[in-house]
């Protein structure tokens, strides 16, 4: 069953639910066996967007599950109920930025020799790198994240592309993560942190490049404060952020809704943020920023624009995107050019 849409993070860069556990099978599974659970969970997965791993090795399971929070919990929910394992005992589970794992794989141990692989199976390694797998493989188990990161640096310098990262290098060392704990080689933290310092990797390299990209693209923003508001420190820093990660950004203080309004109509951006103070809490505000966003999608309409609002009142979840019309509303402002790139990408495809 698909999610549904509106609940769903908007993109990569929402935060996802990650769930590792490990499990005993209450019979040995045959191949065939494996097989159709395999082939199910795959569907059923791709469908909710859920990515992740599943190991059988010596009678037990190892499975991590990334996806939207809420279908990770429903899958969840006909997991613990299965009857083909038991022992089941979570060994971490997770908000983060990013997930480890581009699909979903089963991957067994090789006693079943005959068991069709092609849909699972994941991309060869290189010779070559299988030496650097295996450091990144040690130093995530050592959870050394400034190695990690160096090493990965390293890789983007000599030219590799985030996606060769992520393919050859991250996602194949979680798996050898799950396997190194299934040895026992490791212990279950060493790969629950192992795992997380792997997902922050994976969260850098995904989104450290994008500069490029989105300069490329020539994304716009306009950062506005709200009508009025004489507080303008969330705007000013987040011109600094929008314009590090390439960015074409202009900057408002509208003293009114008109000037507000008028200055959309003339730049048509991709996307416009509208501050409130990050110091006082503007309870008053917000029907009149509900107007006013209301009013800019009007002179808009023709190229749509991603609304985005900030201030005090979002960071204490006082009001919320939801409550004045906005896209998005920002707790606070780290972040905040990755998650708007993300709508932009999104309504630029729609
Ligand atoms: C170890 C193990 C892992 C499983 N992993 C998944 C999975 O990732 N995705 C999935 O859809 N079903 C998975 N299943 C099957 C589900 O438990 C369940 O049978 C299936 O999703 C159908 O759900 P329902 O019984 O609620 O209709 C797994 C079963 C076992 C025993």
């Amino acid at each position: 069953m698909p999610v549904d849409e509106t609940q769903r993070p908007k993109g990569p860069t929402g935060w996802i639910a990650s769930l590792t556990y490990k499990s005993v099978a209450t019979a040995a599974p045959r191949a065939s066996d494996l097989d159709l659970l395999a082939g199910k969970a795959r569907a059923r997965n791709r469908s909710l967007d859920v990515t992740g791993m599943l190991l059988f090795e010596k009678g037990c399971f190892l499975q991590t599950l990334e996806g939207p929070p809420k279908a990770v919990a429903e899958l969840w929910s006909s997991i613990e109920r299965d009857g083909r394992h038991n022992h089941i005992e979570v060994l971490s589970e997770h908000m983060t930025a990013a997930r480890v794992f581009s699909d979903w794989n089963l991957l067994l141990d090789g006693r079943f020799a005959d068991m069709p692989r092609e849909a699972a199976a994941p991309p060869a390694i290189p010779p070559a790198v299988a030496g650097h797998l295996a450091r990144l493989v040690e130093l995530a188990l050592n959870a050394d994240d400034l190695a990690i990161n160096t090493m990965i640096a390293g890789f983007a310098e000599q030219g590799w592309t985030s996606e060769a990262i992520l393919s050859l290098l991250i996602e194949p060392a979680g798996r050898a993560l799950g396997d190194a704990w299934l040895d026992d080689r490791c212990s279950e933290l060493d790969l629950t942190i192992g795992l997380s310092m792997l997902q922050l990797a994976g969260h850098a390299i995904r989104y450290s490049p994008s500069a490029q990209s989105i300069r490329n693209s020539r994304y716009s923003i306009l950062l506005a404060t709200a009508p009025g508001e004489k507080h303008m420190l969330g705007t000013a820093l987040l011109a600094d952020q929008f314009l590090a990660q390439g960015w074409q950004v202009d900057m408002a203080f509208p003293e009114s809704e008109e000037a507000l309004t008028n200055q959309l109509n003339a730049q048509h951006p991709d996307a416009v943020d509208i501050g409130l103070s990050d110091a006082m809490p503007r309870q008053h505000a917000i029907d009149q920023l509900r107007s006013t966003i209301e009013h800019s999608r009007l002179v808009v309409s023709e190229h749509p624009t991603v609304v985005s609002v900030g201030g005090r009142l979002f960071a204490e979840a006082t009001a919320t995107a939801r409550t004045v019309g906005a896209d998005h509303a920002r707790k606070g402002l780290a972040g905040t050019s990755v998650r708007l790139a993300e709508l932009v990408r999104q309504t630029r495809k729609a």
